[in-house]
């Protein structure tokens, strides 16, 4: 599986488009400080596939990206700058959901993508060598500035270089590097311009791993964007993520504490000291119809020590989780189904695999509902949210996995397809996360 997968990604980017021109109809959304979200597989976006994928494609497909994220998130939590990957041709960062921003003055529209797992900003530069789509032209901006190895900034970066008197960084992503320019220049969200915004302007990239679009951070380390817009957005934000099974595939993301939803149920955000950009949250318990699972404490417990716990990200698209809780879940769920089945039909239901998915039936079920609990917080997810169905109606998976038996992960990942269709509210200041029904479709 695992060399089939690496064999389908570089096809996948290939197929990529170059533009990043969005279609009228598709760019009038954003007003104040709401962005619209889209998928990148959206119709807006122009890093849909040009080629339409079969439903098992698209599903192998991102369960590749995924893989791949796990990996990245666990090299954070375990303190590395760099990500090893066996086969060096995986994309490091998946980028499920952007967001248009414009950069300069005069601006110029670009998309970015919306990772709160990362702290940095990149954007791809004019004279960019390697990048798949160069988009901003620094010297049509009247407001750019390279930033000098002199700036303060500079030292926030890891690994600065100091070539002339700019200050350039160069990163590893999987089989890739990015060497980029430390810069600033005005970003404007929305109706929202913040001056003088620091970011990577990328000058060169090798190999396949960098995602074509800017990278928006909304982690909480330096040099992020809640970092740089403390006076304007108080380290306070939220997302209605739109379901990729949806048409229109339009969601937001609302930046600042305006407009945030008054009835909304929270639990605590946690801070790893070691990788103070995760959003760490304090799961306890994950039900499974009016069971909860038969999961050892130790899977779930948070450890700042060893990264061990569980993180909310927008970046994964579905849910992992370490070992030993995923099979209490896993086989809590084969129960429940089977069992119905069994009362219902007659006979037995049979268990079959899709890619990662362990959990497929090829036969209609009814599937219990899946409760993730957290500290002084229920979410009960709607069906939709943990079960994928095949196009044709003929296969329906259990849409989780464990963690990736080559990451050696301690981690578990509330990924974006759990998240769908929620408002999901991070409250750093108060240390608080959000979470409240919503339809984003
Ligand atoms: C947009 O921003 C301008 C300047 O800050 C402000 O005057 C205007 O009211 C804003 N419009 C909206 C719709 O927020
Ligand atoms: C980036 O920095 C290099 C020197 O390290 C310089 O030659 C180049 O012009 C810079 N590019 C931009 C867009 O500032
Ligand atoms: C950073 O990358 C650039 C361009 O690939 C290269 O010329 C330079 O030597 C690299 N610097 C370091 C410190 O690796
Ligand atoms: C898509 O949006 C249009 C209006 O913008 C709406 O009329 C239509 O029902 C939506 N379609 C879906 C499938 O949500
Ligand atoms: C269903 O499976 C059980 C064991 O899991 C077996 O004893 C039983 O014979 C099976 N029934 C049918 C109809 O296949
Ligand atoms: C969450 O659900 C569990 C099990 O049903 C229940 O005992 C607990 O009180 C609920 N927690 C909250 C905060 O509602």
């Amino acid at each position: 599986m695992a060399t089939s997968l690496s064999l389908l990604l570089p096809l996948f980017f290939l197929s990529l488009s170059l533009s990043q021109a969005l279609t009228p109809k598709c760019s009038t959304l954003d007003h104040g400080s709401t962005l619209q979200v889209l998928h990148v597989n959206s119709p807006c976006s122009p890093f849909k596939s040009r080629e339409p994928l079969s439903w098992q494609e698209n599903v192998v497909q991102m369960q590749g990206k995924d893989q791949a994220r796990l990996q990245y998130l666990a090299s954070l939590v375990a303190g590395k700058s760099w990500v090893p990957i066996a086969s060096g041709r995986q994309i490091v960062q998946s980028p499920t959901y952007i967001v248009r921003a414009r950069v300069g003055t005069p601006p110029q529209a670009l998309l970015m993508a919306v990772d709160t797992s990362n702290d940095a900003a990149w954007v791809p530069c004019s004279g960019c060598l390697g990048c798949a789509a160069t988009v901003f032209d620094s010297a049509k901006s009247e407001s750019f500035k390279g930033l000098g190895c002199q700036d303060a900034q500079c030292k926030q970066v890891p690994n600065p270089t100091c070539d002339g008197s700019a200050c350039s960084f160069n990163m590893t992503y999987g089989g890739s590097t990015v060497a980029a320019n430390l810069s600033q220049d005005t970003i404007t969200l929305a109706n929202d311009s913040v001056p003088a915004y620091t970011f990577g302007c990328i000058q060169k990239t090798t190999g396949t791993s960098v995602p074509p679009q800017g990278l928006l951070g909304l982690g909480r380390g330096p040099l992020s964007l809640l970092s740089q817009t403390q006076s304007l957005y108080q380290s306070t934000f939220s997302y209605c993520l739109p379901s990729f099974k949806s048409i229109n595939f339009s969601g937001s993301l609302r930046l600042g504490p305006i407009g945030q939803p008054i009835r909304i149920k929270y639990t605590q955000l946690l801070k790893n000291p070691r990788r103070s950009s995760l959003y760490y949250v304090n799961m306890i318990g994950i039900r499974v119809g009016r069971r909860v699972a038969d999961i050892p404490p130790t899977s779930l417990a948070f450890n700042p020590t060893t990264g061990a716990g569980t993180v909310i990200d927008s970046g994964t698209v579905f849910t992992r989780l370490v070992q030993p809780a995923y099979l209490a879940v896993r086989d809590e769920f084969r129960r429940r189904v089977e069992a119905e089945y069994r009362k219902r039909v007659g006979a037995n239901a049979t268990v079959s695999s899709l890619g990662g998915f362990d959990t497929c039936y090829t036969v209609p079920i009814v599937a219990p509902i899946i409760t993730f609990m957290f500290d002084g917080m229920n979410m009960t997810l709607p069906r939709d949210n943990f079960l994928i169905h095949s196009t044709a109606g003929s296969t329906t998976c259990l849409a989780m996995a464990a963690a990736p038996d080559n990451v050696n992960s301690v981690l578990n990942v509330i990924a974006n397809m759990q998240q769908q269709n929620h408002r999901i509210l991070f409250d750093v200041p108060n240390s608080r996360l959000g979470v409240a029904r919503e339809p984003c479709t």
